[in-house]
C-alpha cells in the first residue's frame, strides 16, 4: 500500500503520536469548553420553528363566540375565536379545520369547511357551519348542545380544496349543494378581500329560496366586487329571477368562459349527479375538483350483511391494547371513537393519509371510491380507518394522538 502511495507520488507523514495525544487531551478540552460556558437554557426555538407551528398547529384552543342560526337550512353556524385571543392559524379560502368533541364515552372528530374569509384570522376568529344529518349523532351535538363561550379543539387548516393560481384557470365555476356552499363562500369573501385573486361564479342549488344559505351574504358579496357571481337554482320552486331544476352541462356553458376549472362540493346526491354532467362537458380530469368530506360509499358486502355482524377489533396504540367489537357497517375508526379511544383522524375521507395504520392481522374492505393509499401502502397493509370496514377479526397498530 505504502509503496502504491509513493508510486503515486503522495507522501505520509507519520501522525501516531500526535494523533494520540490530542485524542488523550480532548475530554480536557470538552470539561474546559463546558465550565466556560454560559450557565442559561440553550435555546430550542428558532423563529422559524415558531412560524410553523403558528401556521401548522396541530390544535387551536377556541371559544363559541357566537351563534347563528339558519332555521329555513336546518343549519347554524358557529362564530369561534382563539382563547388566548391570539390570531387563528391563516388558511387558504376551501380549506377545512376538523373539531374534536367528546361526546358521553366517545371521542370524535369531524371536518367542517371553514366559511368565513381568511382575513377574520387576524382577530382570532373563523366560522364553521353544521347541517342537521338525521341519524348522525355528531351533527345533533353540534346543533343542539353546544352554546356560546363552550370550549372546542380544533385542528389546523387542512385540505387541498383551494384555488391554485399553477393548477387552476383562472376562471372558476362553482357548483355548490346544500351547506357545500361554505368553502366557497370563504372564497368569495377573500376575493372581495384582495386575498384571492380569480373569477368565481357560483352555481347554488337549493330546495326553495326559503333555504338558501348564506343568499345575504352572497348577494352583499357579488354586489361589491366583479370577480364573483352568484347563480340560484332552485329545484322544488319555480320564481322569476331564479333557474329551476338541477346543475347541467348546458347551465354551466351558459356562465362558463372558454377556460375554466369547475370546483365541486355538497353532499353524496349531488357528486352522483355530477358524474354525467361532468363526462357531458368532457373537461380534462385536471379541470374538475371535488370536495369530498365523509366515506362516498360502504363496500357491497358490507351493506348486504345483518346489522348484527360483529368482529373483535384489537387495537395497539403506543403501550396500550384496546379490546373492542366493531360493527361490518361501520369504518375502523368509528368502531374506535365510539370506545372512546383518542385515534387520530382529520378528514374522514381517506385523503389526508392523517390516520394512516398498520393491519398486523385480519381481512378489511376499503371503500373502493375513498382508497387514495399509496401503491407500497397497499402492498404492506397499511389502512386508513377511517374508509375502512372490518371483514373479520382484526388486530390494528394505531399512531399515537398528540395534541
Ligand atoms: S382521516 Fe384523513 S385519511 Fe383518514
Amino acid at each position: 500500500m505504502r509503496e502504491r502511495l509513493q508510486k503515486l507520488k503522495i507522501k505520509i507523514s507519520n501522525f501516531k503520536l500526535k494523533d494520540m495525544l490530542s485524542f488523550k487531551n480532548l475530554p480536557l478540552r470538552r470539561d474546559k469548553a463546558i465550565e466556560s460556558a454560559p450557565d442559561s437554557d440553550i435555546n430550542t426555538s428558532f423563529p422559524i420553528n415558531e412560524n410553523a407551528r403558528k401556521l401548522h398547529p396541530n390544535t387551536q384552543h377556541m371559544t363559541v363566540l357566537g351563534i347563528i342560526e339558519h332555521p329555513d337550512s336546518g343549519a347554524r353556524t358557529l362564530v369561534l375565536r382563539k382563547a388566548d385571543g391570539t390570531s387563528a392559524a391563516w388558511f387558504r379560502a376551501g380549506q377545512y379545520v376538523s373539531v374534536k368533541l367528546r361526546i358521553g364515552e366517545s371521542l370524535v372528530s369531524r371536518p367542517y369547511s371553514i366559511s368565513s374569509s381568511p382575513k377574520d384570522t387576524e382577530d382570532g376568529r373563523l366560522c364553521i357551519t353544521v347541517k342537521e344529518n338525521p341519524g348522525g349523532f355528531v351533527a345533533d351535538y353540534m346543533l343542539g348542545k353546544i352554546k356560546e363561550w363552550d370550549s372546542l379543539l380544533v385542528s389546523g387548516p387542512e385540505g387541498q380544496f383551494f384555488h391554485d393560481s399553477l393548477r387552476d384557470s383562472r376562471n372558476v365555476i362553482a357548483v355548490a349543494g346544500g351547506s357545500g356552499i361554505t368553502p366557497f363562500l370563504s372564497m368569495a369573501a377573500a376575493i372581495r378581500d384582495g386575498i384571492e385573486d380569480f373569477n368565481l361564479t357560483i352555481l347554488y342549488g337549493s330546495r326553495t329560496e326559503r333555504s338558501i344559505l348564506f343568499r345575504k351574504e352572497l348577494d352583499e358579496i357579488a354586489s361589491q366586487t366583479d370577480k364573483v357571481k352568484v347563480i340560484h337554482i332552485l329545484s322544488e320552486e319555480r320564481k322569476p329571477g331564479f333557474e329551476n331544476g338541477f346543475v347541467t352541462a348546458d347551465l354551466i356553458r351558459k356562465h362558463a368562459p372558454d377556460d375554466y376549472s369547475l370546483f365541486i362540493c355538497g353532499p353524496a346526491g349531488l357528486y352522483r349527479h355530477m358524474e354525467g354532467v361532468v363526462s357531458e362537458l368532457e373537461l380534462p380530469s385536471k379541470r374538475v375538483r371535488r370536495e369530498i368530506i365523509g366515506v362516498s360509499g360502504k363496500p357491497v358486502s358490507a351493506e348486504n350483511e345483518s346489522p348484527d355482524t360483529y368482529y373483535d377489533l384489537t387495537v395497539i396504540q403506543g403501550p396500550e391494547t384496546y379490546r373492542i367489537k366493531a360493527s361490518s357497517r361501520e369504518t375502523l375508526l368509528v368502531a374506535m371513537e365510539r370506545a372512546g379511544i383518542a385515534a387520530p383522524a382529520k378528514c374522514r375521507s381517506g385523503e389526508c393519509g392523517w390516520c394512516r395504520s398498520k393491519v398486523i392481522s385480519g381481512t378489511y374492505i376499503v371503500s373502493g371510491q375513498n382508497d387514495y393509499r399509496r401503491h407500497m401502502d397497499k402492498e404492506t397493509d397499511h389502512i386508513h380507518p377511517c374508509v375502512t370496514f372490518p371483514d373479520s377479526d382484526i388486530v390494528l397498530e394505531v399512531p399515537r394522538v398528540y395534541n
